[in-house]
């Protein structure tokens, strides 16, 4: 007897329906699994075998095949347990086979028959409802997860045995609670910016970046409040919107990172500089997901970026200006997104002191210089120089006010102008392409002359020029202007040379 059932495969944070057949024919007791397994795939057969036989369910002593259709997708990992367990059971007589077709189901087995939780549940569900499946059966420990995606009855199980009732109709669990809102408040427990004593430059500049979604460079010596910065950047960031949600959520759960609810709060991820360019950007042969991408629509933060590796620096040029990754494995390629900030903050001099204690020497100064001003910068619309405040700011006994909170608030404002002219594709002034900055950067005719005269002095190249109108459209944007200023244009090209905010130094 035949009989089929579908699951799902993972390719990159999408998955692709899989139809999982198995033929039972007399003939010498064997199991053979072919369609392109991977060794987890091919050990499935003793996992299958023992699970059925500890549920008291019977693994036929007879000749088996199962086939994972179709052959062109590559199927890894331990997830196909249980469709190939089911397709057994249906192609055995011992459940029905019909109205096996609006079943989808995945989940590792156990020896004993108990179901293991896998990656990328959410994905998977997602699959279902594109395939059109009305049900789906899940690990219990994925159920919540999978039942954040509407229109599909999802069952969370937590044993081969139970299946056997659910699938005959005998027994139904209790759905499973979408956990769309639990937890606390994402800003409860975030640090804020007020910890953060002088650096109004460098504060101003983090709230643009937050606003705009600008990529930023901190350069200055030690102890100055760079890392304390960036780590209260997600505080003023915009909260995610349901879709940027689910698909945060989707990258933790193909990464093994998701706790079973929809993300709240955007990721903050913060690798240490000996990272590998594929633990950066995503690769190997079963392609996992990099830094860039465990931080889409949120926050890639390199601290001391001068000491990252140059291959691993390069890795990142263009995904940051594509906005995905592809990772090629043989003749196809996967696409994992990467739509997320870089902040990145570094000493001056690899020696770390303050300018007139350094022991650099000048190799030393032009490696870092090399390193800082590489073709990433290239990237970066906002760079900004500190120094260590002046002693009274740090001893000021002035108990000081929250601030993220209101920034958070100016930057929601600022980002909804942002959605409001543009497509959803394009939801920060960072993400518009060419066309786009062109047809609303709006300058004024002063700033238009301004721009012109500052250009004769100091070529930007098209690129460059792009990132200033970009920046000034956010400098108006947060000031809830339509029109950008002679101001805006100044203080953007103040923090393209690095200089800080002109308009704060005025
Ligand atoms: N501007 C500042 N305001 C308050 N505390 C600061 C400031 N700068 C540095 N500190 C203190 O110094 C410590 C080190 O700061 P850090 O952000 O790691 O500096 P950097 O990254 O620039 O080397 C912080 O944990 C904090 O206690
Ligand atoms: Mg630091």
């Amino acid at each position: 007897m035949f009989a089929s059932i579908a699951t799902f495969a993972l390719e990159g944070i999408d998955s692709r329906e899989v139809s999982v057949e198995v033929d039972v024919r007399r003939g010498l007791p064997v199991f053979t699994i072919v369609g392109l397994p991977d060794p987890a795939v091919r050990e499935a057969r003793e996992r299958v075998r023992a699970a059925l036989l500890n549920s008291g369910l019977e693994f036929p002593l007879k000749r088996m095949t199962a086939n994972l259709a179709p052959a062109d997708v590559r199927k890894a990992g331990p997830s196909f347990d249980l469709a190939l367990a089911v397709a057994v059971l249906a192609a055995s007589g011992q459940i029905a086979r019909d109205g096996l077709g609006e079943w989808a189901v995945c989940g590792e087995l156990s020896l004993s028959g108990v179901l293991r939780p896998v990656r990328g549940a959410l994905a998977m569900s997602l699959g279902a409802r594109r395939g059109g499946f009305r049900r789906l059966i899940v690990p219990t420990a994925n159920a919540a997860e999978a039942a954040l995606v509407e229109g599909v009855e999802v069952s969370g199980v937590q044993s081969l045995a139970r299946i056997v009732e659910l699938m005959a109709g005998r027994w139904r669990p209790e759905p499973p609670v979408p956990l769309r809102s639990t937890g606390p408040e994402p800003e409860a427990d975030e640090p804020d910016l007020a910890d953060v004593r002088g650096q109004a430059d460098a504060k101003r500049a983090l709230e643009l970046a937050a606003a705009g979604g600008h990529n930023l460079l901190m350069v200055g010596p030690p102890g100055v409040g760079k890392t304390m910065l960036a780590c209260r950047l997600p505080g003023i960031l915009p909260r995610p919107s349901l879709d940027e949600a689910v698909e945060i959520t989707r990258v933790q759960s193909v990464a093994g990172l998701a706790d079973g609810g929809l993300a709240r709060r955007r990721p903050f991820r913060a690798p240490h500089h000996t990272i590998s360019a594929s633990g950066l950007v995503g690769g190997g042969a079963t392609p996992r997901p990099g830094e860039i991408t465990l931080a889409h629509h949120g926050v890639l933060f390199l601290d001391e970026l001068a000491e990252f590796s140059r291959a691993a620096l390069e890795a990142l040029r263009q995904p940051l200006e594509t906005r995905r990754v592809l990772v090629s494995r043989g003749q196809t390629s996967i696409a994992f997104p990467a739509h997320t900030q870089l902040v990145a903050a570094s000493n001056a001099c690899p020696c770390a002191r303050l300018r007139h204690e350094c022991t650099c020497t000048e190799a030393d100064h032009a490696r870092y210089a090399r390193k800082l001003s590489g073709p990433l910068l290239d990237r970066i619309d906002l760079v900004c120089r500190l120094e260590a405040p002046p002693p009274s700011e740090l001893t000021d006994e002035a108990e000081a006010l929250p601030e993220s909170r209101a920034i958070r608030r100016r930057v929601e404002l600022a980002r909804e102008r942002q959605r409001s002219r543009s497509r959803a594709d394009a939801a920060s002034n960072a993400a518009m392409g060419t066309l786009a900055t062109r047809r609303h950067a709006l300058l004024s005719v002063g700033a238009r002359t301004h721009l012109r005269e500052r250009q004769e002095l100091a070529p930007l190249g098209a690129r460059g020029h792009d990132r200033v109108l970009k920046l000034a459209r956010t400098i108006a944007d947060l000031d809830q202007r339509a029109e950008v200023s002679v101001d805006d244009v100044d203080e953007a090209l103040g923090f393209r040379l690095g200089g800080g905010s002109a308009r704060r130094a005025a």
